[in-house]
């Protein structure tokens, strides 16, 4: 009996011992996708949280900068802890109130791992794993497809959800991001990306100088945990209008109390037009170098982001420091929380139904 014991328990460590081999093996190994356009813009993006590590455009003299903070190397993104710098985003970008809600009657519990709430899909989203990838040649330029499959009950969110993201840097200059996810159990999704861009390059100094136009009448305004109150708010007559173009800099510092209770600006603007169509959300243009970019989205929203928490503890590509708003980030997404506000738009994916989402970051220059 003991030795039938012994036998069994030996039969049991090898199969602890060979699953965990293969599961090992099931991870890809970490790589760096080179993308080059036929106008020599070049983005580097790695299947280590599908980050986007660097992207060079021209500006108005025909100079190629680096726009996106960031790291050399996927290593420095896993042992730096950064602030999500060009991450794929998920399950749900930005935050849920305490890490809990509830769906068909059901509570489920999230990782906590923003005080008391859960941030941009806990506390190892969808920035901290590695994704399958491949490089592809498409009509419109070329292309790398990331797909992961985030297993039942990750961080606490119910199904097998099967992602995919396919980064493309067309012909037009565009950073293309399509994300599409089928699920086998009801669940919530709200993907993102996160690039902090300077269009000065990065480490050049702040981006209060960058003109923003944001094609949004009202804002998502929230608590001190940045948690929505479950309003809107016109943006008529605040800081948070920029229906004209406005130098983020120009009224970062007004005595608001959004803006205080944010930080400087860390908000979910509602997109005009319909959610689900892809729309222009978003103009910027920095004059120093004229570089431009146009934002469009099938996003109902956009969170507005000035590097706030930033403080010059990072050091970057090129040996310099990231301090505080010295990149802003127009995370394309649904309003925060929304799993735990009825009046807002969805972000429930029904099993067997298929999630598609479209963000285009296109860049250009003016004389
Ligand atoms: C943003 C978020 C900020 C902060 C940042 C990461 O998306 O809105 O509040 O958490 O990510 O530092």
């Amino acid at each position: 009996m003991r030795r039938l014991q012994k036998l069994s328990y030996f039969a049991l460590a090898l199969l602890v011992l060979a699953s965990s081999v293969l599961i090992a093996q099931a991870q890809p190994p970490v790589t760096v996708y080179k993308l080059r356009n036929a106008h020599g813009v070049e983005a580097q993006i790695t299947n280590y949280g599908g980050i986007l590590m660097s992207l060079k455009v021209p500006d108005r003299n025909g100079k190629f900068d680096d726009v996106v903070l960031g790291f050399n190397t996927p290593e420095d993104y896993m042992k730096k802890n950064d602030p999500y710098f060009g991450a794929i985003i998920g399950r749900y970008g930005n935050r849920i109130a305490k890490g809990r809600f509830k769906l068909n009657g059901v509570e489920y519990k999230l990782a906590v791992n923003n005080g008391e709430n859960h941030l941009h899909g806990g506390i190892k989203g969808f920035d901290k794993v590695v994704w399958t990838g491949r490089e592809t040649r498409t009509k419109d330029g070329p292309a790398v497809v990331l797909t992961y499959l985030s297993k039942d009950g990750e961080e606490g969110y119910p199904g097998n959800l099967r992602v995919t993201v396919v980064y493309r840097l067309t012909n037009n200059n565009e950073l293309r991001i399509d994300y599409s996810a089928t699920t086998d159990k009801d669940t919530v999704l709200n993907l993102t990306h996160h690039s902090y861009f300077n269009f000065l390059g990065e480490g050049n100094g702040d981006i209060l100088n960058h003109q923003v136009k944001i094609d949004a009448d009202e804002f998502v305004p929230t608590d001190a945990g940045s948690i929505p109150l479950g309003t809107l708010s016109k943006v008529v007559g605040t800081p948070f209008d920029f229906l004209k173009s406005t130098a983020i800099g120009a009224r970062i510092n007004d005595d608001n109390e959004q803006l205080k209770l944010g930080n400087g600006y860390d908000h979910t603007f509602v997109i005009r037009g319909r959610a689900g169509t892809l729309r222009h959300a978003a103009s910027v243009y920095e004059p120093t170098t004229g570089r431009t970019m146009e934002v469009f989205t099938t996003e109902p929203g956009m969170q507005l982001y000035t590097g706030n928490f930033l403080n010059g503890t990072l050091t970057g590509k090129s040996g310099k420091p990231y301090p505080r708003r010295s990149g802003f980030c127009l995370e394309t997404q649904h309003y925060p929380d929304s799993p735990n506000q009825p009046s807002f738009p969805t972000t429930t994916l029904r099993k067997g139904a298929a999630y598609h989402s479209t963000t285009i970051y296109k860049f250009g220059y003016q004389k």
